[in-house]
C-alpha cells in the first residue's frame, strides 16, 4: 500500500551561514513549510529539506574578520539558521549542512566520477569572480564594472583550476527546459532562461579553486578545493541519503519543486541539471522562483541598516502573524515592498478584526445562546474549494484571499442576522442554525489556514471541540 502513496519532495536553498537569518530566508522557508504542512495533510510521503552552505572563500573570510576558526564560526551561524526555523514553526524534515562528513564524501565520490568519465578536466580560468555571489561573472553581467546583486567590482582571476564540461549539456538541457521536462516556473523565468541559453550559451565552468583552503578537497589533487555551487547544489541529493553513486539516487528523487528567488536561478537552471546528467541522475520537476522583498521600497541591506530579522517580526506580532504577513505580502513570483507600517495595518485589518473577531463573536455567541454547545451538525455553507488548487499552484496569496472572502462573509452573516436580536425574540431554531453554519465554517477555515497559521488553527480546532465551548482569550490583540 505504501508503495501507491504519493510523495512530494521540496527543497529551499541551502543559506549561505555568512550572516544571520533574515525575512528573505524565511520566505523561502515558510514557503517550503506551507506546501510541506499541505501534503501532509493530504497524506503524501512529504520530505522537506532546508539547511546551510558553510564552505567558500566568503565565509572564510567572513570567520576570519569575527576572529573565530571557520568551523566554530559556521557551527554558530548554522545554529542561529536552525533556531529561526524552530521559532517560526517550521517542518522540516531535515536540516542539511555541507560541513557534515556525510555529505562531504558523497561530494567528492560525485566529483571522483565526474572527473573519470571526462566531465572534469584540468584547465585554466582567467575572468571575474564576485566572491559575494561565489560566482564568475561575464562583463555583461556587470552595471559599471560592479556586481549587480553585490554593487562591488569583482576580483580578477587567473589560475589553474578544474573546469567542468558545462557546454557538453547545454543542447540536451535547453530541450529540457524547453519542453518543461525541467519545468521553470512563473513563465517569465523560464523564458528569461531559455533566451540565455539561445543568446549566451554554455561555457565550461571552474569547478576548482587552488587558494580557498575553506572547501571539501579534490580527492585526486588535495592542493585544490570544491568551487562552492559544486558542493552546494548536491545537498539536494545528500540531504535524502545519496551517497554520491552514479547512476542511482533515493526513492523520493526527483525533487517535486525546488524554491529559490531569481539571484540564483541561473546556476540552477544550468550548472545544477548539468551535473545532475553528467551523474545519470533525472533532473527535478520543477524551480519556482519567487520575487525579492523590498523594504520600504528599498533593497534590504546591512549598509542601508534596514534589514528584518525573523524574530524582529515574532516579537511584535507572534509567530502566526509572522508566517501570515510574509506569505500575504505579494504574490509568489513576484517582487514584494513590505515594511513594519504596511505589517501593523495588515495585523490589525486581517487578524485582529477580520480573523480573531469572527472567532471571538462565534465562541461568544455558542456560549451566550447555545450553552456552549454546538447546536447541530450541519454542513458549511461557504464554499472553500479551490484554496487547494491555489496552494498547488503556489498561489499563496490567492489560497490566502479566498480564506479572507469566506471570513469578511461570515462577518457580514452575522452582522445581518443579528444573532441577539433572535436570542431576544426567543427564535431559538434559527439561532441554532446559524450558530451551527458559522460552527462549521469555522471549523474548516481552521483546517485551511492550518498550512500557514498551525498553532492558530489548532486553537480553533481545540475551542470549537471542547466540552463547553467559552469564548476565550482573543487570537490577536490588536497593535
Ligand atoms: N548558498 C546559496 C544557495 C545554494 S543552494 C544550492 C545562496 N544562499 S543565500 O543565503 O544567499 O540565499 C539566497 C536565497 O535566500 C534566495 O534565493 C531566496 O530564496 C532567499 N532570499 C534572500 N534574500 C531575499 C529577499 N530579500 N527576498 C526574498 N528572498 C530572499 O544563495
Amino acid at each position: 500500500m505504501s508503495s501507491l502513496k504519493r510523495k512530494f519532495y521540496i527543497t529551499t536553498p541551502i543559506y549561505y551561514v555568512n550572516d544571520k537569518p533574515h525575512i528573505g530566508h524565511a520566505y523561502t522557508t515558510i514557503a517550503a513549510d506551507v506546501l510541506a504542512r499541505y501534503y501532509r495533510s493530504k497524506k503524501y510521503e512529504v520530505f522537506f529539506l532546508t539547511g546551510t552552505d558553510e564552505h567558500g572563500a566568503n565565509i572564510e573570510s567572513k570567520a576570519r574578520e569575527a576572529g573565530k576558526e571557520p568551523q566554530a564560526f559556521v557551527d554558530e551561524i548554522a545554529g542561529l539558521f536552525q533556531k529561526a526555523w524552530r521559532e517560526l514553526n517550521i517542518s522540516n524534515d531535515r536540516f542539511i549542512r555541507t560541513t557534515e562528513a556525510d555529505h562531504i564524501k558523497a561530494v567528492q565520490k560525485a566529483l571522483q566520477a565526474m572527473y573519470d568519465k571526462g566531465d572534469i578536466y584540468l584547465g585554466k580560468y582567467e575572468g571575474l569572480y564576485c566572491s559575494k555571489c561565489e560566482q564568475y561573472k561575464s562583463e555583461r553581467d556587470l552595471v559599471d564594472g560592479k556586481c549587480r546583486d553585490h554593487n562591488i567590482v569583482p576580483e580578477k582571476l587567473k589560475e589553474e583550476c578544474y573546469m567542468f564540461k558545462l557546454s557538453k549539456y547545454a543542447d540536451q538541457l535547453l530541450k529540457k527546459i524547453e519542453k518543461d521536462e525541467f519545468k521553470i516556473r512563473p513563465l517569465a523565468r523560464k523564458n528569461e532562461i531559455v533566451s540565455f541559453y539561445k543568446t549566451e550559451g554554455l561555457q565550461d565552468v571552474s569547478f576548482s579553486r587552488k587558494n580557498v583552503k575553506w572547501g571539501i578537497p579534490m580527492p585526486w589533487d588535495k592542493n585544490h578545493t570544491t568551487y562552492v555551487w559544486a558542493d552546494a547544489f548536491l545537498n539536494y541529493l545528500t540531504g535524502l541519503g545519496w551517497k554520491g553513486e552514479t547512476g542511482k539516487y533515493p526513492k523520493l528523487w526527483p525533487a517535486d519543486v525546488q524554491l529559490m528567488s531569481k539571484d540564483i536561478l541561473r546556476v540552477h537552471a544550468t550548472i545544477w541539471p548539468a551535473m545532475l546528467l553528467s551523474l545519470e541522475i533525472p533532473l527535478p520537476k520543477e524551480l519556482f522562483i519567487h520575487g525579492y522583498f523590498l523594504i520600504d521600497g528599498q533593497k534590504m541591506s546591512k549598509s542601508i541598516g534596514n534589514v528584518i530579522a525573523p524574530a524582529d517580526l515574532i516579537k511584535k506580532y507572534g509567530v502566526d502573524a509572522t508566517r501570515y504577513l510574509l506569505m500575504s505580502a505579494a504574490t509568489f513570483g513576484s517582487d514584494g515592498d513590505i515594511g513594519w507600517q504596511k505589517f501593523d495595518e495588515k495585523y490589525n485589518a486581517d487578524l485582529a478584526n477580520n480573523l480573531g473577531n469572527l472567532v471571538s463573536r462565534v465562541l461568544n455567541m455558542i456560549e451566550k445562546y447555545c450553552d456552549g454547545k454546538i447546536p447541530k451538525i450541519v454542513k458549511n455553507p461557504k464554499k472553500l474549494d479551490k484554496i487547494g488548487k491555489h496552494i498547488e499552484a503556489l498561489a499563496f496569496d490567492l489560497a490566502l484571499k479566498e480564506i479572507w472572502q469566506a471570513i469578511v462573509w461570515a462577518n457580514v452573516y452575522i452582522d445581518q442576522s443579528e444573532p441577539w436580536k433572535l436570542a431576544k425574540q426567543g427564535k431559538q431554531e434559527v439561532l441554532d442554525k446559524i450558530l451551527s453554519e458559522l460552527a462549521a465554517l469555522l471549523c474548516d477555515l481552521a483546517k485551511a489556514i492550518e498550512p500557514f497559521m498551525p498553532e492558530t488553527s489548532q486553537k480553533i480546532i481545540k475551542n470549537l471541540t471542547s466540552g463547553k465551548i467559552v469564548k476565550g482569550e482573543p487570537l490577536f490583540k490588536r497593535i
